[in-house]
């Protein structure tokens, strides 16, 4: 099937119920279907938006196109949870339909205001001939869940960017609104963080300019742009594309990336940083568009699009892609971002069992030999070892999905997913590496769900997220190493969410 740009373009009411109640029933079917993340129910998932807590709950959307693994007309689709852990889909929430998105509800944020939830997107529309409007748009979701769009957008784009102005984060701060928008500057061609603030929502939005936080190239655009406050800390979470890599080294396509800062002034559009450079937010392979917000109970929380743009994955020929990550919450040490799992990923856990250094047998420590594909595992590895922890293993090993370590001089931790099943994207590389402390006893918690795998390094000092696509009957867990490996840990099966 040839998804020519009519055909991905197509408004929703053109498709049958019937194309999509297939298309549903093949993602449910999909060996590699995840089953405690937040998944398309068909088709493509993109960006997580409008992260919030409103009416007593927890609210997420993500982008997503139903009809297809393509990035085609985008919509908000809504999930609600008690606890972070647990999320009920609650269907279509921002449509297509009017002027102001005809051609993609595109991304956005949320924030309460008063009784209502406030979501703001940008509209992306295209004229006769192709070109493409940014609006920045608003809507209200009352308590029902039902969403009514404004009449007319909030803000326009500016004479000094170009048709690369979106993803607006809307803020209340002191007695004003304030929107952090990612755009293309037009006079230079670079990433820029616009910001606006408005004392009336529906009013007069000023253009207050770029944020200064960098006297650094962000490369050519900068999408998804985030302000967050960690320990009353500023954090900007952000997506610059065509980064140059001597100031930040990056594998993935495009790179999702942080500046802690001192101060954020908004009236000024500057926040004060000691930071040099951007740091990698996750250090895996398929982190994007992390969203990040304050919750009332006084914790950030952040969630990421675990895709990528502009790359194709194996699931595409099941006609669907992606998933969101795990919610994780956040914490500053040392001027480092730490993204930790939410308490209640605990529910999730089944019965668990101890694990411990096991004696070696055809060169191999079994820690589980069937691990089944859907578990948390809690592992320490004793400082002064190396070898290489498998998981998604078959008999011998050799097919694995490779965490390869070294917890002595010159220690680092690596994930090599190239005997991980079927490959893709190989283009960006096989492997990812931190550096690790020297001589120190390795932390891992990992989560397991059947094709994603999410990597908390040293109590959340480092994150590494993937997918990997092995067969689901590859359930070995073990360690190789010219030694026997000294460990322990726990192992818990998860339940589905
Ligand atoms: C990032 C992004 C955003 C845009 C959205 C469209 O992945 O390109 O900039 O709003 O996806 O789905």
């Amino acid at each position: 099937m040839e998804w020519t740009t009519k055909k991905r373009y197509l408004p929703y009411n053109k498709w049958d119920a019937e194309t999509l109640l297939d298309l549903q029933a093949q993602a449910d079917r999909s060996q590699s279907q995840l089953h405690y993340h937040i998944r398309p129910s068909s088709g493509l998932l993109n960006d997580p938006n409008g992260f919030s807590y409103f009416n007593g709950a927890w609210h997420v959307f993500y982008q997503q196109y139903p009809f297809g693994a393509v990035h085609g007309l985008k919509s908000w689709h809504h999930m609600k949870s008690a606890d972070l852990v647990h999320w009920e889909d609650m269907g279509l929430a921002v449509k297509p339909d009017t002027q102001f998105d005809s051609n993609g509800a595109y991304s956005g944020s949320a924030t309460v205001i008063n009784d209502k939830l406030f979501l703001m997107y940008t509209g992306n529309v295209r004229d006769q001939d192709w070109v493409r409007h940014s609006y920045q748009n608003g809507a209200w979701m009352n308590q029902d869940g039902n969403i009514e769009k404004l009449a007319r957008p909030l803000i326009e784009a500016p004479d000094h960017v170009t048709e690369h102005f979106r993803d607006p984060q809307i803020l209340k701060h002191g007695d004003k609104y304030y929107a952090i928008l990612g755009a293309q500057d037009k006079e230079t061609e670079t990433g820029k963080i616009a910001i606006f603030s408005a004392s009336d929502l529906t009013g007069k939005w000023t253009d207050l300019g770029y944020i200064n936080f960098t006297d650094k190239d962000m490369g050519y655009m900068i999408e998804c742009p985030n302000l967050v406050f960690v320990d009353d800390q500023p954090i900007l979470i952000f997506c610059p594309q065509g980064l140059n890599k001597k100031i930040t080294s990056y594998e993935n396509i495009y790179p999702n990336m942080y500046v802690a800062g001192s101060k954020f002034k908004f009236d000024a559009a500057k926040m004060t940083t000691s930071q040099t450079a951007p740091i990698n937010l996750d250090d895996g392979f398929d982190v994007y568009a992390t969203q990040a917000f304050n919750a009332p109970n006084g914790k950030a929380y952040a969630i990421s699009w675990v895709g990528l743009p502009d790359v194709e994955y194996p699931t595409d020929n099941e006609n669907w892609a992606n998933c969101l990550s795990q919610v994780k919450e956040l914490s500053l040490e040392n001027g480092r971002l730490i993204q930790r799992p939410v308490a209640a990923m605990g529910t999730l856990r089944q019965a668990g069992h101890l694990i411990r250094t096991e004696k070696i047998i055809d060169g191999r420590q079994v820690v589980e030999s069937h691990a089944g594909q859907q578990y948390e595992l809690k592992i320490t590895i004793a400082r002064n070892q190396s070898g290489t922890l498998h998981l998604a293993g078959n008999h011998t090993v050799d097919q694995s999905l490779q965490l390869n370590f070294n917890t002595g001089k010159d220690a680092f931790f690596e994930i090599d997913r190239s005997k991980a099943g079927q490959t893709f994207n190989e283009k960006f590389g096989v492997t990812r590496k931190i550096r690790l402390p020297e001589n120190q006893d390795l932390d891992l918690d990992i989560f397991i769900d059947h094709s994603l795998a999410e990597v908390f390094v040293n109590n959340g000092e480092h994150v590494m997220t993937l997918r990997y696509f092995a067969d689901q009957k590859n359930d070995k867990i073990a360690l190789t190493g010219k030694n026997s490996l000294n460990y322990y840990g726990t192992f818990w099966n998860l339940a589905d969410m």
